[in-house]
Formats: structure tokens, sequence, C-alpha cells
């Protein structure tokens, strides 16, 4: 994907076909109280995608234009990649957090939704997982995102903003974890720092 546009969901519904695809994802993420070898705390659980291209992203993916709203879409899709875990699962209006346009390789609005949820129902998901219809095929496995970092000061969520994201999932995950509270703003900002200047 070329260079992402920040824009309203207003303005974005109105980039209609022929032109124009909807794509919808979600983060879906939960409070972690576990401890790395007993130290490290993980605060939440995040969950990313390895996708069937070798890049990471989130569940979701294109709406049709047939769709209700944008939601309808989303969560059909949600069911497909997620499978049966996600059955009670529903990603409402009021999880939206943010839209981008961009234009390369094709036109595409990408609208973009976080939602906590509990340990248990996290666990459920990931439990469940391997027997979606997506899994295996556009779905290589779901992953949870490393939110520390480590005494290197790259190990952890530095070391794992080094990877290859789909689209601008990278600045949606950047993004979410800064106004949810997920990382401390320093802490953040010091790991993108460090995995921009990774080779
Ligand atoms: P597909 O999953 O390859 O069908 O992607 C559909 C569209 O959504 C493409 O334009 C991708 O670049 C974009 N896309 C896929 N996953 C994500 C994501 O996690 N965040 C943002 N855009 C994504």
């Amino acid at each position: 994907m070329g260079e992402a546009r920040a824009l309203s969901k207003a303005e974005a519904v109105r980039l209609g076909p022929p032109d124009w695809k909807q794509a919808c994802h979600a983060l879906l993420y939960a409070p972690c109280p576990g401890r790395l070898f007993g130290k490290i705390p993980l605060r939440f659980a995040v969950l990313m995608q390895m996708r069937f291209d070798g890049h990471l992203g989130f569940p979701g993916g294109f709406v049709d234009p047939g769709d209700i709203c944008l939601e309808e879409g989303l969560n059909r899709e949600l069911h497909e990649e997620l499978g049966p875990g996600a059955a009670s699962l529903h990603v409402a209006e009021s999880d939206y957090l943010s839209s981008h346009a961009s234009e390369k390789p094709q036109r595409v609005v990408a609208h973009f939704y976080a939602k906590q949820l509990s340990l248990e129902e996290l666990r459920t998901l990931e439990d469940r997982a391997t027997q979606a219809k997506d899994h295996g095929f556009e779905v290589m496995g779901l992953i949870r995102v490393p939110l520390y970092t480590l005494r290197d000061g790259v190990g952890g969520l530095p070391a794992f903003l080094s990877n290859t994201f789909i689209g601008n999932a990278r600045e949606q995950l950047i993004h979410a974890l800064d106004i949810l509270q997920l990382v401390p703003g320093e802490q953040l900002q010091k790991a993108v720092t460090v995995a921009q200047k990774r080779p």
C-alpha cells in the first residue's frame, strides 16, 4: 500500500464502488496480568495475525458493497478468519478508531476498530482459531504482540515493529497502543524510534 491519508468515516464511506473498495480490520485485546519470566509485566494481550503473504495484519477484510453497514461486513470477516471462538464476538460502531485511504496498489479505504475482551474470551478465540474456515489459507496463525521492551532495548516491541506489515497495519497498531494506553507513551515512542533505526 502506498502513502495512506487519514480521513473521517463520513468522508471515507463516500468513496464508493467501482473506484474504491472498503476494508475493515479490528484490534482485539484483553488485560493480561501475567509476567514474562515471572518479572516483566505483559499488561495486555493484543492480537494480530500472520497472513498468507507473510505480512502481519489484523483480522478483517473487504466489506461487500451490499453489506448494510461496515460493521456487518467486519463481523462476517472476523467470524470467517477467527472461527467458532468468535461466535459471540460483535464489533460495534462505538469500537471505531480511524479510516485511511490509499491509492496504491489499488484504491482502498481501511477502517480500523478496537475492542476490549476479557482474557477468557480472548483465550477462547486463540484456542479455536485453528478451526476457522481461513486457517492455513488466508490466515497462517494468530499471534500476540509483545508490548514490553527487554533490557537490550530491542527485544519485544521494538523488534516486533521491525516486521513487515500489510497496508497501514503498523501505523494502526502504534496509534491504538497509544490512544488505548496499552503501552506507556514514552516507552512506545522509544520502541518506534529503535524499530525505525534497525536495518
Ligand atoms: P486482503 O486481506 O489481502 O484481501 O486485503 C484487503 C485490503 O486491506 C488490502 O488493501 C490490504 O492492503 C488491506 N489490509 C489487509 N489487512 C490490513 C490491516 O490489518 N490493516 C490495514 N489494511 C489491511
